[in-house]
């Protein structure tokens, strides 16, 4: 019997490690602080490979050394070496590292960031708030703009159980506790896209609970945090404006926030410019006029437990015009 060929097993860590050059890896750093990380996550994996390394080296020695290797090697010099001074110097010297490197991230020193923005954690949500110098607020959700090559300041909160930011390109996870606010800096090298999750389990549908960081240039940032200050679009047509009539009609304005209309719910995500996001529902369905209608009939079938009830009042043709309405909110 031949023995099985290793191709499949090599194909399919070849396949795992393509994963890693993605929007949401650890390994594909786009940030200094991320970058830290990176070093750090391969020093520790280094550092295991030369512990197993060693401890399957002494096995070997134990089984089949010379008979002085094996006595050394049973007796206590062997122990009080391996068992207690390695373990001690090495997990000292590593704890001592990633102490620094997190303390780095907390973002209590150094001259005030060029951007703030707060994230509250909600389930199963993300409340964003960029707040200017003048303590001026500007209300989004689960996407979170900020300017490439500026180091911006996250204030990070929760409004009601734990939960955990975490943009793996850009930086490490830090926990969202009720009734304290942590701080982070980060700061994106160039453009692009992150994916984040919240990365502590906060009830029901926690693993959908995502958002995406856009890094902008920094010009292109300025513009866009001006249109968001602004209220919402006039709706563009007689169908959009029949959507805003619904959207008032139908109480959705109890939860959501439009500025500019009589909806001002705080409940549930600010939706003043929703359409010029790139997803709904915490990044669980892209942003399209038939996603929308999909989650407010029946947004428990994308979010299982999720605190918006099925709204099943609405024909077809409002519903087309609901949808319409709110993708129009740019
Ligand atoms: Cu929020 Cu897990």
């Amino acid at each position: 019997m031949t023995p099985p060929r290793p191709r499949p097993f090599i194909l399919l860590i070849a396949l795992a490690l393509g994963g890693c050059e993605d929007a949401q890896s650890v390994l594909s750093p786009h940030g200094p602080l991320a970058a830290d990380i990176a070093s750090l996550a391969w020093l520790l994996f280094a550092t295991a490979l030369a512990v197993l390394v060693i401890v399957l080296a002494c096995l070997l020695l134990a089984l089949r050394g010379t008979p002085p290797l094996r006595s050394w090697l049973s007796g206590n010099g062997a122990i009080y070496l391996g068992g207690v001074a390695l373990p001690v110097v090495v997990l000292s010297a590593l704890l001592t590292l990633s102490l620094w490197i997190t303390r780095e991230s907390a973002g209590q020193r150094g001259p005030p960031a060029a951007a703030r923005v707060e994230v509250t954690g909600e389930q199963w949500w993300w409340r964003v708030a960029y707040v200017g110098a003048d303590a001026t607020r500007i209300e989004s959700a689960n996407e979170i703009r900020m300017p490439a090559g500026r180091e911006m300041e996250f204030r990070l909160l929760s409004a009601d159980v734990i939960h955990s930011f975490w943009v793996p390109n850009l930086g490490g996870k830090v926990d969202m506790v009720p009734g304290h606010t942590n701080t982070l800096r980060l700061l994106a090298d160039a453009p692009g896209s992150f994916r984040g999750q919240c990365a502590e389990y906060c009830g029901g549908p926690h693993a959908l609970m995502a958002l995406r960081v856009v890094a902008m240039p920094a010009e292109d940032f300025d513009a866009w945090l001006a249109a968001q200050s602004r209220p919402a679009a006039e709706p563009e047509d007689e169908a959009g404006g029949r959507g805003r009539a619904l959207f008032l009609a139908a109480g959705c304005g109890g939860c959501h926030t439009v500025r500019g209309t009589a909806a001002t719910g705080t409940a549930g995500p600010d939706l003043t410019h929703f359409g010029s996001r790139g997803a709904i529902a915490a990044e669980t369905l892209p942003l399209t006029k038939a996603h929308v209608a999909q989650f407010v009939t029946h947004a428990g079938a994308s979010k299982p437990g999720i605190h918006m009830p099925p709204f099943l009042i609405f024909s077809q043709a409002e519903i087309d015009a609901l949808a319409g309405y709110l993708v129009g909110l740019r």
